[in-house]
């Protein structure tokens, strides 16, 4: 196991009861650098069996041992010093992570320092976790207890992986859960390289688990498993419905994050300048692969025309380039398989509707899996490039006339996760916030994410919520007590 996040092939086992092995059947399975197709690590292939290891792991450290005696300012003391050793590790995480995922330096730069402030925060939170007393007749006292909910199995993505692992870790253990994480096979990098910072922060054996594999097989296991009492997943719908039916089996509590098709609508008397830049940024960040992405630009007529001009004329200024460089502001995509995906909707998207600007690989490079920034428009809102989740970057600009229509276009979709409203004005604002069905609205920006604020949402972008308190209460179980102050029998029989 080598510790140092620098270049060259190296190989990763799993974490397991705070020891690194083997996976049983000996198998691994190759990671790749996006940029050059090569690979980068190879790392050992869970199936059932580890998943079953680590989960009895899990249960273990959370039934006895040193951890259910921890307080909490014992947890919130480990995650103050697991995000003390990723800030001084952030160089080299943050190049990892570029090289494994294909997003630009500095945008992975900034994940990994929101990792770090991530567990600042559950640091905070976790001593200040109370209970109530709760209002009975004056001849009893009842008050709740709130508890840790158990083994938290955690199933996590590739766009941004350190920091999705933080969302799921951090809360998870401010609680007092244990957890066995599985990093999406793309990209599970980072977090391995920061199991090596588990002992030192504090954490006891078997407290937080990390294994390598495919959903097919580590991540089936996890949900199917008798010893995990709740999922935490962020991914594709399809996957989220899977899991849903899975868990059910052993009626575990499940929370998922599942993307979507959120809308960025512009009217006519927004910001121009910063209104362009949003529309842009907004879908091409993080090379479009990001769930709450403003995949859908709705324009108003008024302005149509020269927004998508403008849009385009920008969107030529893009720097696609090796995720190293520093002025790139674009890598390629982060596996085969999704520039393949991403491909065939470039072939639909030609079909449903018109091209202002890409729609394919960019003519100046090799090898790696970059494509254009593509911006498609006069794009129906039942097209297929409105309706399903791209993932890559793809913009559809649908023209709306007027606010009850933007509204309506807006909502017109089975997700809910993000939106965003444009303008000067602050009572359509505030109506267009008010109107719209999604967890996440911005005003004037769309994308900026505050561990404070809650992230998660409505409709098929899944349940539960992320982040600030609410992605505490996710791991926590609310326990009744009821203490009698009436010592007169019961007197019934
Ligand atoms: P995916 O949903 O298949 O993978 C996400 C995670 O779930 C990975 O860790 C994977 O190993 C695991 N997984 C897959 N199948 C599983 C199963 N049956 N049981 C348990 N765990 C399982 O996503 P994928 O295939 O990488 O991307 C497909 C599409 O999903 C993308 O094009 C995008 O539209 C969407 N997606 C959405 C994300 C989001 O942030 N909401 C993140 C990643 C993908
Ligand atoms: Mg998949």
């Amino acid at each position: 196991m080598s510790s140092s996040a620098t270049a060259g092939a190296r190989s990763y086992q799993n974490f397991v009861n705070g020891k690194w092995q083997g996976a049983i059947s000996g198998k691994t399975f190759p990671v790749y650098d996006p940029s050059t197709e090569e690979i980068i690590a190879q790392v050992a292939a869970a199936d059932g069996a580890d998943v079953d290891r680590a989960v009895q792991a899990a249960r273990a450290a959370f039934d006895s041992g040193p951890w259910p005696l921890a307080t909490a300012q014992d947890r919130g003391r480990v995650l103050f010093k697991l995000a003390e050793k990723i800030r001084q590790n952030s160089a080299a995480l943050a190049e990892l992570e570029c090289r494994n995922t294909g997003k630009p330096i500095v945008e992975a730069e900034y994940d990994i320092a929101d990792v770090a402030t991530c567990f600042e925060y559950y640091g905070g939170l976790a001593t200040k976790v109370t209970g109530h007393v709760n209002p009975v007749p004056a001849n009893a006292l009842s008050f709740t207890l709130r508890e840790p909910v158990g083994v938290a199995g955690q199933i996590i993505p590739w766009n941004y992986p350190l920091l999705m692992a933080a969302w799921k870790l951090a809360p998870a253990i401010a609680a007092g859960c244990t957890c066995v994480l599985k990093p999406a096979e793309q990209t599970p990098l980072t977090a391995l390289e920061c199991a090596n910072y588990f002992e030192e922060a504090g954490l006891p054996p078997g407290v937080i688990n990390i294994v390598n594999g495919f959903g097919e097989t580590a991540g089936s296991a996890l949900v199917a498993h008798p010893g995990v009492d709740k999922i935490a997943f962020t991914g594709s719908a399809a996957v989220g419905k899977i899991i849903v039916k899975s868990a059910a089996d052993t009626l575990k509590r499940v929370t998922l994050e599942l993307g979507g098709k959120s809308p960025n609508v512009f009217f006519a008397d927004a910001d121009w300048e910063a209104a362009v830049d949003g529309a842009l940024f907004g879908v091409f960040i993080n090379q479009g692969e990001v769930c709450s992405a403003g995949s859908r630009i709705l324009v108003e007529k008024k302005i149509y025309s020269k927004f998508v001009e403008a849009m385009t004329e920008k969107a030529k200024r893009i720097k696609l380039g090796p995720p190293l460089e520093r002025e790139t502001k674009m890598g390629p995509l982060v596996s085969k398989e999704q520039y393949d995906r991403v491909s065939s909707y470039l072939e639909i998207g030609k079909k449903e509707a018109k091209t202002a600007i890409g729609g394919g690989r960019p003519k100046q490079i090799g090898k790696g899996y970059y494509l254009e920034p593509t911006i498609f428009y006069d794009v129906d809102n039942n097209a297929r490039i409105s309706r399903e989740e791209i993932f890559g970057p793809v913009a559809s600009v649908i023209p709306f006339e007027g606010e009850p229509d933007a509204i309506r276009i807006a909502n017109d979709t089975p997700y809910g996760l993000a939106g965003a409203v444009w303008t000067r004005d602050i009572y359509k604002a505030f109506r267009v916030v008010k109107s719209l069905r999604a967890g996440i609205i911005w005003v004037n920006h769309m994308q900026p994410t505050y561990v404070e604020a809650p992230w998660g949402g409505y409709k098929q972008s899944g349940f539960g919520r992320e982040l600030g308190p609410w992605g505490l209460e996710e791991y926590l179980e609310t326990k009744q007590v009821f203490v009698n102050l009436d010592e007169t029998p019961i007197g019934w029989y």
